[in-house]
């Protein structure tokens, strides 16, 4: 039986209209994570300044509708925010700015989140510093704990 998922104005306008899609050119940080369930990829890039303040982000993605509307969203909410702010932005976070996602398209919206967070770690490493808070990157949402759908 199909079922038809409602998504609220906010998602399909972040879907209709993405924000700050495309790369960035000698980025601080550019982290890359896969989606098992559904085999999608998301790209984050990250220009982060000397005082730690993320300039720019852009993404690009081999995802779902939901996957595009959470990674607009969520680039739009770092944007002009310290790395450790960053950290800040979760999938819940995202979620709720756009006023919520249908059940079966959380895990959509965790492929954004654990891409800044690749590209903070690969911007951390790349500078040899420590983020406090940040895990190692997962290279595939499936082994994250985050996902409690069922
Ligand atoms: Fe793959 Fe949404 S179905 S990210």
């Amino acid at each position: 039986m199909s079922q038809v998922i409602e998504y609220s104005e906010k998602v399909m306008d972040h879907f209709k209209n993405p924000r700050n899609v495309g790369e960035i050119e000698n980025a601080s940080g550019v982290g890359t994570v896969g989606n098992a369930k559904c085999g999608d990829i998301m790209r984050i890039y990250l220009d982060i300044d000397e005082n730690q303040v993320i300039k720019d982000c852009k993404f690009k993605t081999f995802g779902c509708g939901a996957a595009v509307a959470t990674s607009s969203m969520a680039t739009e909410m770092v944007i002009g925010k310290t790395v450790n702010e960053a950290l800040l932005v979760t999938n819940k976070a995202v979620m709720e700015a756009l006023d919520g996602l249908p059940p079966v398209k959380v895990h959509c919206s965790l492929l954004a989140e654990e891409a800044i967070h690749a590209a903070l770690w690969d911007y951390a490493e790349k500078n040899n510093i420590t983020i406090e808070g940040l895990k190692p990157p997962v290279k595939d949402i499936e082994e994250s704990d985050k996902i409690d759908e069922e």
